[in-house]
C-alpha cells in the first residue's frame, strides 16, 4: 500500500526498467512472409505495401541470405501465379516444377538452415480467387482437402520444413497429416491457421498476389470476427488432427483470442500480423502522423505479450534491422 509501495521505483532508470521488463522481442520471434514471382531480376514494390516486394527467384536468393544474416531464421513463402496457369482445381499447385516448388529449393540452396514454411491454399492458383474448389457457386470442402494434402506433400518433396494451411476447410489438418505420414515426411510440420477470421485487413495481400475472390467473399469458410469460443473449438480440432503450431490471424484486433488460446492450448501460438496492419502504419508514418519504429515495436511487443511465441510479420526485417542497430 502507498507510500510503502511506490511502483515508480522500478521505472526510475533504463537499467532497472530493462531488468524488470516482462516481454522481450528478438529476431527469433519472427517468420518472414515472402512473395515470389516468375522472371529474372524482378523486385516489384507492392503498391499497397510500401517497401515490401515481390521477388523473382534470383533475387529471392539474395534476400534470404540477408534475412539470415539479420538473425531471421524462418520464411513463409507465397507465390504469384500467372493468370494462364489458374484453374478451379489449382492444378498448377501440384506441379513438381511449379514456382512454389522452385522457390522452396532456391531458399534451401541459398541458406540450408533457413526454416522454410509454405502457404497451402488454392487462392493464388484459383481462377475464382477462392481458397477451395468451387462447385455451383459453393466452396466444396472435402475435394479441396484432397488437393491441399497433395499440395503439402509436393511442398515437402521440394524441401519445405513446415506447411501452413491458410484455407479454413474443415478437416484439412487431418488430411494433410495423414498424407505427409503416408509419404514418409514425418518431420514436416503443420502450422495451422486455426483461428483465421474473414477480415477486411487482407486487402493489400490480395493486391500482392492478385488473388481477390472473383465472386462473393470468404465468409463461408473464414471465421466471423464476432466469435470467440469458436476459435477454441477450431484450435482443439486442429490439435487433435495433428497441428504442430496454431495461429491467430489477423493480429492486433484479435489479441484477446491470442490470450485465450495461449491460456488454454498446449501448442505454440503464432500470430499473423497481416498486410492491412502493415499498410496502416506505413501510411500513417509516411504522413508523419506516427513514429514508425516506435509504433512497430510497440505492436509486435503487444502481440508477444498477448501470448504469441511466433509472429509472421511484414515488419520482421525492419524489426531485425532496428534490433541490430
Ligand atoms: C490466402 C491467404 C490470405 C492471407 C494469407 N493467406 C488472404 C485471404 O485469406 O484472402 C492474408 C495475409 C495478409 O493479409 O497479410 N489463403
Amino acid at each position: 500500500m502507498y507510500p510503502l509501495r511506490r511502483n515508480r521505483r522500478l521505472r526510475t532508470s533504463a537499467a532497472i526498467r530493462s531488468l524488470v521488463q516482462e516481454t522481450k522481442v528478438t529476431a527469433n520471434d519472427f517468420i518472414v512472409p515472402l512473395f515470389v514471382v516468375e522472371g529474372k531480376s524482378v523486385k516489384e514494390e507492392i503498391a499497397s505495401m510500401p517497401n515490401y516486394y515481390r521477388y523473382s527467384l534470383d533475387l529471392l536468393e539474395k534476400e534470404v541470405q540477408e534475412l539470415w544474416n539479420l538473425g531471421l531464421k524462418s520464411v513463409l513463402l507465397f507465390v504469384k501465379v500467372p493468370d494462364n496457369l489458374k484453374d478451379n482445381k489449382g492444378t498448377e499447385a501440384l506441379n513438381a516444377d511449379g514456382l512454389m516448388q522452385r522457390a522452396i529449393k532456391t531458399v534451401k540452396n541459398a541458406v540450408p538452415e533457413m526454416y522454410v514454411m509454405t502457404d497451402v491454399a488454392l487462392d493464388p492458383y484459383s481462377s475464382y480467387g477462392h481458397d477451395g474448389i468451387v462447385e455451383d457457386g459453393k466452396i466444396v470442402n472435402d475435394p479441396t482437402c484432397d488437393v491441399l494434402a497433395q499440395m503439402s506433400v509436393s511442398h515437402a518433396q521440394a524441401g519445405a520444413n513446415m506447411v501452413a494451411p491458410s484455407d479454413m476447410m474443415d478437416g484439412r489438418i487431418l488430411y494433410i497429416r495423414e498424407a505427409l505420414e503416408e509419404n514418409n515426411f514425418i518431420d514436416c510440420g503443420i502450422m495451422s491457421y486455426s483461428a483465421k477470421y474473414a477480415s477486411a485487413f487482407y486487402g493489400p495481400f490480395r493486391d500482392a498476389l492478385d488473388s481477390a475472390p472473383g465472386f462473393g467473399d470468404k465468409k463461408s469458410y473464414q471465421m466471423d470476427p464476432s466469435n470467440r469460443s469458436e476459435a477454441i473449438r477450431e484450435s482443439l480440432m486442429d490439435i487433435d488432427e495433428g497441428a504442430d503450431i496454431l495461429m491467430v490471424k489477423p493480429g492486433l484486433c484479435y489479441l484477446d483470442i491470442v490470450r485465450d488460446l495461449s491460456n488454454e492450448m498446449e501448442l505454440p501460438i503464432a500470430v499473423y500480423q497481416v498486410s492491412g496492419e502493415y499498410a496502416m502504419l506505413k501510411a500513417a508514418a509516411e504522413r508523419g502522423w506516427l513514429d514508425h519504429d516506435a509504433v512497430m515495436m510497440e505492436q509486435v511487443m503487444a502481440i508477444k505479450r498477448a501470448g504469441a511465441s511466433l509472429i509472421a510479420s511484414y515488419f520482421a526485417k525492419d524489426v531485425a534491422q532496428l534490433l541490430q542497430s
